[in-house]
């Protein structure tokens, strides 16, 4: 077992706009233990989404080194990160899933890439349907789900290529509170069954609370400050994690009222 499953290293990133350069990662460091659920929180602009991005190099940082089970990610050929790639699943704030396609073909599409034969692939995507509470809609199409259902149909699928790491990029902010916590709870399920390292993203103080142990807090570019969600919680330290722990008491009261 290794102690640091995925580590960043020294991690910047920027991107030439129009208007000028944007630093979105400024000399990132963070290491996350292996089987945790680890979340990252900022507000829109942090480097969020880029962040998890240079996980699995969607984003190639300008320096730094991505490291994940003892291995730089950025000294792999095209096909070994191809297929390393494959066991980083990632799920979206939209969803991302084939309109036009049904829940199973939906769910089918990644096996069928792999070039698993018709019947096995049809066998094992029912098979996750029926993990994520959704094989009676296999015929459906996604335009006849609500989002929460949408977002078990996309966990089904990442979960066809048995990831063992799992990128959550605002997957829960299109959802109600509700929904919001059904679905943590689903991802929480596939931790503790699955043994999957998962990533959450978010800029919702209550989805790092629900799920959670340990929290980065990211803004404009730069880790402010890494603990146990309860650390967070109690004793925040910097002003980034104070700012956002307002926020959410602002929000709760408005909701009372
Ligand atoms: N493709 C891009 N081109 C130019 N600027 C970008 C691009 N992607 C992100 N940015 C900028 O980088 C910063 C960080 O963005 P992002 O990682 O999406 O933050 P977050 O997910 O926390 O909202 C923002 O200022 C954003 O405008
Ligand atoms: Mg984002």
């Amino acid at each position: 077992m290794n102690d640091n499953y995925i580590t960043l290293n020294a991690i910047s990133k920027h991107y030439s706009a129009k208007n000028g350069t944007v630093e979105a990662l400024k000399n990132v460091s963070l290491s996350l233990p292996q089987n945790e659920i680890f979340g990252v929180i900022g507000l829109s602009g942090a480097g969020k989404s880029t962040l998890v991005r240079c996980i699995n190099l969607l984003e190639r940082p300008d320096t730094g080194e991505i490291i994940i089970n003892r291995e730089n990610l950025l000294n792999l050929g095209s096909e070994e990160l191809r297929l390393r790639r494959q066991k980083i699943g990632m799920i979206f704030q939209h969803f991302n899933l084939l309109e036009q396609q049904t829940v199973l073909n939906n769910v089918c599409f990644p096996l069928e890439i792999r070039g698993i034969p018709r019947k096995e692939r049809r066998e094992k995507a029912m098979g996750l349907l029926e993990k994520v509470g959704l094989a009676e809609k296999a015929e459906a199409y996604p335009s006849q789900l609500s989002g929460g259902q949408k977002q078990r149909v996309a966990i089904a699928r990442v979960l066809a290529n048995e990831p063992d790491i799992l990128l959550c990029d605002e997957a829960t902010s299109a959802l109600d509170p509700e929904t919001t916590k059904t679905i943590l709870g689903l991802i929480k399920t596939i931790h503790d069954t699955m043994g999957i390292t998962v990533v959450i993203i978010t800029h919702e103080m209550k989805v790092i609370q629900e799920i959670c142990s340990s929290v980065a807090v990211l803004e404009n570019g730069e880790v402010q400050e890494i603990g146990t969600v309860s650390e967070l919680f109690v004793n925040p330290k910097s002003r980034a994690a104070k700012r956002l722990l307002l926020l959410e008491e602002e929000e709760d009261e408005t909701y009372v009222g």
